[in-house]
């Protein structure tokens, strides 16, 4: 039989996770598993670039990889760790950083925008942040790396990084290809249907929160701005339905057609409704298994200790041959 194509992915504990990150990444990860050896690591190294408080920290990595399982991933299937736990992602990117220039770091668009956001914290890692991810993602030789849109652009510097390396010191890394998803790989904002849905929104209402009650979802879908006319169809010019026809379909796997046809001659508070049942319903198993495993801490540590023990072999391996190719001394 052929050896399974590596999938990995991760999520930044930056916040909360939202139904931006279930629909672009977290939906599609758990489909993957059967076919593909997956790794998803909860990104805790990656959160330090912005300045967080420690102990919520702390709290919120183990929170994402609590969601993880709750959402769908299964320990049995895929390695679930903590980045910071292998520390061979920071060896790695110490590697990488020499073989990156600091003109293609500078054009990528998250970090203008973060930039932007935390100017009074420019720091070094904010801008290297690329290259960690590129060393995640190579470290574990991954074929595939299912995300949302907004990290496409990362993606490709990964691929740039390992054509350039492997072209310079021979063959050391596959070269991974991104996934994204047919509906749900950007989910905008409930509030202003031009950004993205985002875990940092400091508006509660823009974003849906993966554990958010039942009825606060319902709520904020009631709430959710939409666009002047009433026809309940996709096009530029009307980002708000849009974005709750896109979600609608993520969510229930119909096609665009087919949910404009349901809607058609429905009005905006039917259709805002339908979206939110539809959200809430499917978000209220992943609150249960969530609530259980946060009173089971030992059975999630267990998962991702051992999880960690795999990756770090993986991990090594690689090292292994990226420490000779580029000339260090063998212990
Ligand atoms: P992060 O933590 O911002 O987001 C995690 C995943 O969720 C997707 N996502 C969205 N998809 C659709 N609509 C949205 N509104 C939305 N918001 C977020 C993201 O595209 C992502 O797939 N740098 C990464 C974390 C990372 C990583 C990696 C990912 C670090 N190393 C290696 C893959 C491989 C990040 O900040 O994602």
């Amino acid at each position: 039989m052929d050896k399974k194509k590596r999938i990995f992915s991760g999520m930044q504990p930056s916040g909360e996770l939202t139904l931006g990150n279930y629909l672009g990444a977290l939906k599609n990860w758990i489909g993957l598993q059967d076919e593909y050896e997956c790794m998803y690591p909860v990104m805790d190294m990656h959160a330090i670039t912005v300045r967080q408080v420690p102990a919520d920290l702390r709290k919120r990595s183990l929170d994402v990889l609590m969601q993880y399982i709750a959402c769908g991933i299964d320990p049995e299937k895929s390695l679930l760790f903590f980045q910071s736990h292998v520390p061979q992602h920071a060896e790695l990117m110490w590697v990488l950083s020499c073989n990156t220039q600091m003109g293609e770091l500078s054009r990528m668009t998250q970090f203008k925008e973060k930039s932007q956001k935390h100017a009074d914290n420019i720091n070094a890692g904010l801008f290297t942040y690329p290259v960690l991810m590129a060393a995640d993602i190579l470290l574990y030789q991954a074929d595939v790396v299912p995300v949302g849109n907004d990290q496409l652009q990362h993606l490709e510097i990964t691929r740039d990084i390992a054509q350039r390396f492997n072209h310079h010191y021979g063959d050391t890394f596959t070269i991974p290809e991104a996934y994204t998803g047919k509906a749900g790989s950007r989910v905008m904002s409930l509030q202003t249907p031009e950004n993205k849905m985002s875990k940092s929104d400091p508006n509660p209402n823009g974003f849906i929160s993966l554990l958010d009650s039942y009825d606060d979802i319902i709520r904020k879908f009631k709430r959710a701005v939409t666009d002047s006319g009433s026809e309940i169809k996709a096009s530029p010019d009307k980002p708000g339905v849009t974005n709750l026809l896109s979600i609608y379909c993520a969510v229930t796997g119909k096609t665009l057609k087919e949910a404009e046809e349901e809607f058609d001659g429905k009005g905006y508070g039917d259709f805002k409704l339908a979206v939110g049942e539809t959200v809430a319903c499917e978000l209220k198993a992943v609150r249960e298994k969530y609530e259980y495993l946060a009173k089971n801490k030992d059975y999630v540590e267990k998962i991702y200790k051992e999880s960690a023990e795999i990756a770090k072999k993986i991990a090594e391996h690689t090292m292994r041959k990226v420490r000779k190719k580029v000339g260090f001394t063998a212990i």
